[in-house]
């Protein structure tokens, strides 16, 4: 058994893909999906500094899942916040934007359905349909007349998976055209916010005003928020379901109160602060005028730049380091064969001059 796990391994290295965990580097930011600074923002550890020491109980393990022990009317609260700040019925917490993908698309669709995914749907919504009985078909990356070709075809119930940003080429999804279609072939579209909230307000389907055509949204906090935990915004019914039938919610340990806390407050943080999106906009803006080519959509945090060859893009990789400048390369299996790519994530916090000096490495590399 050994010898195969060690045989994968060594084909992985001796292709330079080996995943290894190393602590996190010095240097300055252009990898994390801490897009508006939150995670380390100081005020906001004041904010709930404050709330520790005035309820050290946020403190205490929740000791079981919310089914038995680990519900709390703390967790009742922030998901009825939650809810009604993003106009929805109802809010369905979870420890990660992982388990909230896995409990929707494992529990909703049964044997009869058909969940037709984006072909760049993050691998969440992948092991979730693994684990669910329905079929997956896939349609081409953010092409509604694939879509509706596949639509026309299906005679039972469907699910459209998408995301509205997507996290590896920073497009945006076409949302009104893909809702439209739901609503013409009668499907449930559910959308993937993990990386708009707070980029843009509380997401696409809030900017679109689409609230009453999008069947389930995922909202995760571990990105522009700079916190940990997700939300499935749904309606009471899709909730209650997911509470009785949804396995990832269902078998495993709540979080402590700590995390729907830091939850609720950053939320009420995002309302205090509009220049910090302001900011990151700016700087996206910067970032576009340096005409440096990318698929990724001009309002996008993150932007890719195509870079095929694996040893040239560790060298770019490590060229940007060299200067202090942190960047995720992403490979294949990450990514498709012959798509690998330079991954830059923008931030609030970063600077004109930072980011001038990296795309000038960037252009003087390609
Ligand atoms: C689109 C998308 N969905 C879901 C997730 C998973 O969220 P989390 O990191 O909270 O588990 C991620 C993060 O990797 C993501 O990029």
């Amino acid at each position: 058994m050994l010898k195969k796990f060690q045989e994968a391994l060594d084909k992985r290295k001796e292709a330079g893909i080996l995943r290894t965990l190393k602590p996190k580097s010095a240097g300055i930011d252009f990898y994390s999906n801490d897009y508006l600074g939150l995670a380390g923002n100081k005020e906001l550890q004041a904010q709930l500094l404050l709330k520790v020491q005035e309820n050290p109980t946020l403190l205490s393990g929740s000791s079981g899942s919310r089914l038995i022990s680990g519900n709390s009317t703390i967790t009742d609260e922030t998901e009825e916040y939650i809810a009604e700040q993003h106009q929805y019925p109802a809010a369905l917490l979870f420890s990660s934007g992982y388990n909230a993908n896995l409990a929707l698309f494992s529990s909703l669709p049964d044997r009869h359905n058909t969940i037709i995914i984006d072909e760049q749907i993050h691998r969440s919504v992948h092991d979730a349909c693994r684990m669910s009985h329905a079929r997956k078909l896939k349609f081409r990356h953010n092409d509604p007349e694939d879509l509706e070709s596949i639509l026309k075809k299906q005679t039972g119930p469907c699910f459209i998976a998408i995301e509205s940003l997507y996290s590896m080429d920073g497009d945006l999804a076409p949302l009104r055209e893909i809702a439209a279609l739901a609503k013409k072939y009668n499907a449930a579209l559910i959308v993937d916010e993990a990386h708009a909230f707070g980029v843009f307000g509380y997401g696409l389907i809030e900017k679109c005003e689409l609230q009453n055509d999008v069947f389930a949204s995922v909202i995760t906090y571990g990105k522009a928020l700079g916190a940990h935990g997700a939300a499935v915004i749904c309606d009471e019914t899709v909730k209650s379901y997911l509470v009785n039938f949804a396995s990832p919610f269902i078998y495993t340990t709540a979080a402590q109160d700590f995390l729907w806390m830091a939850i609720k407050t950053g939320y009420e943080f995002l309302k205090q602060k509009p220049e910090l999106p302001e900011k990151l906009h700016q700087n996206i803006e910067i970032f576009r005028n340096q005409n440096i080519e990318t698929p990724s959509s001009e309002l996008s945090p993150i932007q890719a730049v195509l870079v095929t060859d694996n040893q040239q893009l560790r060298s770019l990789q490590k060229a940007l380091f060299d200067n202090n400048f942190l960047t995720y390369a992403v490979y294949s299996p990450t990514v498709k064969e012959g798509t690998e790519r330079l991954r830059i994530c923008l931030h609030s916090f970063n600077t004109e001059k930072e980011i001038k000096q990296l795309t000038g490495i960037i252009k003087a590399f390609l």
